[in-house]
């Protein structure tokens, strides 16, 4: 199944007098399952796209396609209605909640969800296992490393099984050795419940784990490649 499909995106911002094209024509189709890295150099348009998939920005042209609804002309609150019930985010600033412990961060879109007390106590114990934070749920995020605080987001943003996780530079805060314990609990996620990852980076360690690479160049794909080495690399 098509998770994602973009026709012909642009995106073109426009401060004062100023127009920036930050995507010019961009096709991109993202089948369910992947593991897909985003890069190019910075200003090349990547965190554009991700923002336009995520139904946080809405193209100047083109269509977006999510699941295969058309959310290129919906307004703010349909947006936010397929963000919630589509789509988890990750950030490159993790984006938690400092004044809730990490139980409570993964809980909270399963409370904004409306899910029962017994369902949301369930999922979260089951998500914190799965990132390997079984013993820190009661931790808050100034109580937990940079690599942890990324791997509650990653939990987070799978509360509510979203079809697609975005992820915006999830490794560029973070040392080598917790950008690798990051990068290996989005792969096993993405193995165990085939939940889709599209994420954007310049890190060449988080690129290796990718299974396609889809490169962009001043707002255009110009290289599209599945990677070689999959086998060697899982
Ligand atoms: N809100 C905005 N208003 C005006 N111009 C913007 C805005 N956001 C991005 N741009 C411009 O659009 C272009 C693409 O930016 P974008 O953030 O998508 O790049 P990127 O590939 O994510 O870069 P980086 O690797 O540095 O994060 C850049 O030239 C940028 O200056
Ligand atoms: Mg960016």
């Amino acid at each position: 199944m098509e998770v994602v499909k973009t026709e012909n995106v642009t995106r073109t911002y426009k401060v004062g007098n100023v127009e920036t094209n930050a995507l010019r024509g961009v096709n991109l189709s993202v089948q369910s399952g992947e593991f897909t890295a985003l890069i190019g150099p910075s200003g090349s348009g990547k965190t554009t796209l991700l923002q336009l998939i995520g139904c946080l920005d809405q193209p100047t042209s083109g269509k977006v396609y999510v699941n295969g609804k058309d959310v290129t002309n919906l307004n703010r609150n349909q947006r936010a209605d397929i963000r919630a019930a589509s789509l988890g985010f990750v950030f490159q600033f993790f984006a938690l909640i400092p004044t809730l412990t990490a139980y409570e961060n993964i809980e909270m879109p399963l409370l904004l969800a409306g899910k029962s007390a017994s369902e949301r106590a369930e999922r979260v114990k089951y998500l914190l296992e799965m990132v390997d934070l079984a013993d820190r749920g009661k931790n808050r995020p100034d109580q937990l490393s940079g690599g942890q605080q990324q791997r509650v987001a990653v939990a987070r943003a799978l509360a509510t099984n979203p079809a697609l996780i975005l992820a915006d530079e999830p490794t560029a805060n973070l040392d080598t050795p917790n950008g690798k314990q990051v990068m290996e609990v989005m792969t096993r996620l993405n193995k165990e419940t085939g939940v889709t990852f599209i994420f954007a980076t310049h890190d060449p360690r988080v690129i290796q784990y990718a299974r396609r690479v889809v490169t962009l160049q001043d707002g255009l794909i110009v290289s599209d490649s599945v990677a070689e080495k999959v086998e060697a690399v899982h």
